[in-house]
C-alpha cells in the first residue's frame, strides 16, 4: 500500500499506552486532541477510557472513530448487516462525478490538466460509493456512526488504489500496480463492547479539557500541512465540489494551515497551548525531527509544570516510498508527561 499517514504514532502506541495507564474512577476523558488516524486513541480505549478524538480534518475524525466503532453500532438494520451494505457498495456501477471529473485522466478533457491520482474507474467507484452513503443517509436509512464507519471503509479503499508516493500532496506520472487493481471495500473488524466515544473537528486550541481529562498532543512538527497533504480525502468526507487549484488539484486548505508546521510559531503555539488546558496531565509526543528542539522544548515545559521526559524507541523516518525508507535511518520520538496545578472549574467544586 502506498499510503502511510505522517506522524502516525502506530508503529509507538505500546509505549505510549505504558504512560496512559488505566483510568482511576473518577478520571474523565482520554482527549486525542490531534487524532490523526486515532491509533493511540484506540489504545486508550482498550485501557478502559472514554474517547474523545479531535483533528481539525473531518477525515481524521472519521478515520479514528472508525477505529472505535462497536458491532451494536453498526448493525445497519436496513440492510441485513454490514458485510451485507458493503456488497452493495461493491457492486455499484461507477459514476461520473467529482472525482472522476478532477482526478482521473478524465480531468484532461474536463479541466484541461491531466491527473493520475486514480484510474476512471476507480474515480468513478469512489463516486458512486460516496454519493449513494450520501442518499441513504438524507433517507435515514444509516445513523450518524454507520455513515462515518462507510466513509472511512470508503478512505481506506481510496487509500489502497491512489498512485500516490504516500501523500495526496501530488500523484505519480506512471501507474502502479495498486493504482490499476479495482477500488474494493472490506468491512474491518468491529469493537466487541462500544467504546464511549465524542468526535470534534474543531482547532485543538477550542478544546475545553476538564482537571481530569487526560490529553494527549501529537502536533505537526515539520512543515507539512496536514490539510494540503490529504486534501482528496477531506473532499471525499466532506462530499462537497470545492474549486481546486494547480496541477495537484488542492482544495482550498489555507483556512486549516496549522500554526505547528511554521517553525516560527510552532514553540509560542504549543507552550500556549499547553498553559491553556485546564487538565492535570498532559502527554506530548515531539519528535527530535520536529521544528522544535527537544532541549529548547523541555526547558520551556519546565515553566509550566513538572515534566518527565521519555525517549521512546527510535521509528522509522517518514519516507514516501518503501525504498526511501529502507536507505535512511531511524529518528527519536519523545514522550513528555505533564502534570500541572489547574483551578477546579466551578462544575467541578460544585460536585
Ligand atoms: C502528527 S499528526 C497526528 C498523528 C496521530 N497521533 C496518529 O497516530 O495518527 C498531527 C495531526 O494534527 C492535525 N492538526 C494540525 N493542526 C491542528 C490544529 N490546529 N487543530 C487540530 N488539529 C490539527 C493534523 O490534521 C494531523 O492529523
Amino acid at each position: 500500500m502506498s499510503f502511510r499517514y505522517i506522524g502516525s504514532k502506530a508503529r509507538l502506541v505500546e509505549a505510549i499506552a505504558e504512560h496512559i495507564g488505566t483510568p482511576a474512577k473518577n478520571d474523565g476523558m482520554f482527549i486525542d486532541a490531534f487524532c490523526g488516524t486515532g491509533a493511540v486513541a484506540e489504545s486508550a480505549a482498550k485501557l478502559g477510557w472514554d474517547i474523545w478524538v479531535n483533528d481539525h480534518l473531518i477525515s481524521a475524525g472519521i478515520m479514528a472513530a472508525a477505529r472505535l466503532t462497536g458491532q451494536e453500532q453498526a448493525q445497519f438494520k436496513h440492510f441485513g448487516g454490514y458485510d451485507q451494505i458493503v456488497s452493495l457498495l461493491n457492486e455499484l456501477k461507477p459514476v461520473q462525478g467529482f472525482i472522476w471529473r478532477e482526478y482521473s485522466p478524465a480531468s484532461a478533457g474536463m479541466v484541461g490538466i491531466e491527473r493520475r491520482y486514480f484510474t476512471e474507474e476507480n474515480a468513478g467507484r469512489i463516486d458512486a460509493i460516496r454519493g449513494q452513503i450520501n442518499t441513504w443517509k438524507e433517507f435515514d436509512a444509516l445513523t450518524d456512526i454507520e455513515e462515518q464507519l462507510l466513509i472511512a471503509d470508503l478512505l481506506s479503499a481510496a487509500n489502497r488504489v491512489a498512485n500516490i508516493a504516500g501523500t495526496y500532496g501530488c500523484f505519480l506520472s506512471k501507474w502502479t500496480s495498486q493504482a490499476n487493481g479495482k477500488l474494493v471495500l472490506t468491512p474491518r473488524e468491529l469493537k466487541q463492547k462500544s467504546v464511549r466515544v465524542r468526535v470534534t473537528s474543531d482547532d485543538v486550541t477550542n478544546i475545553q479539557a476538564e482537571t481530569n481529562d487526560l490529553v494527549y498532543l501529537d502536533p505537526p512538527y515539520t512543515k507539512r500541512q496536514y490539510a494540503a497533504y490529504y486534501h482528496i480525502l477531506e473532499t471525499i468526507s466532506l462530499y462537497d465540489e470545492p474549486e481546486v487549484q494547480g496541477v495537484s488539484g488542492l482544495r482550498p486548505w489555507q483556512e486549516k494551515a496549522s500554526d505547528f508546521c511554521y517553525r516560527r510559531r510552532a514553540l509560542h503555539s504549543l507552550l500556549d497551548l499547553i498553559r491553556g488546558l485546564n487538565s492535570r496531565r498532559i502527554l506530548l509526543s515531539y519528535s527530535e525531527e520536529g521544528h522544535i528542539a527537544i532541549d529548547d522544548l523541555l526547558n520551556s515545559l519546565y515553566q509550566i509544570g513538572s515534566v518527565v521526559p521519555y525517549s521512546l524507541m527510535n521509528v522509522g523516518r517518514y519516507r514516501p516510498n518503501k525504498t526511501a525508507s529502507n536507505n535512511n535511518s531511524t529518528v527519536g520520538e519523545y514522550l513528555f508527561v505533564i502534570e500541572k496545578e489547574v483551578q477546579l472549574t466551578s462544575k467541578e467544586m460544585v460536585v
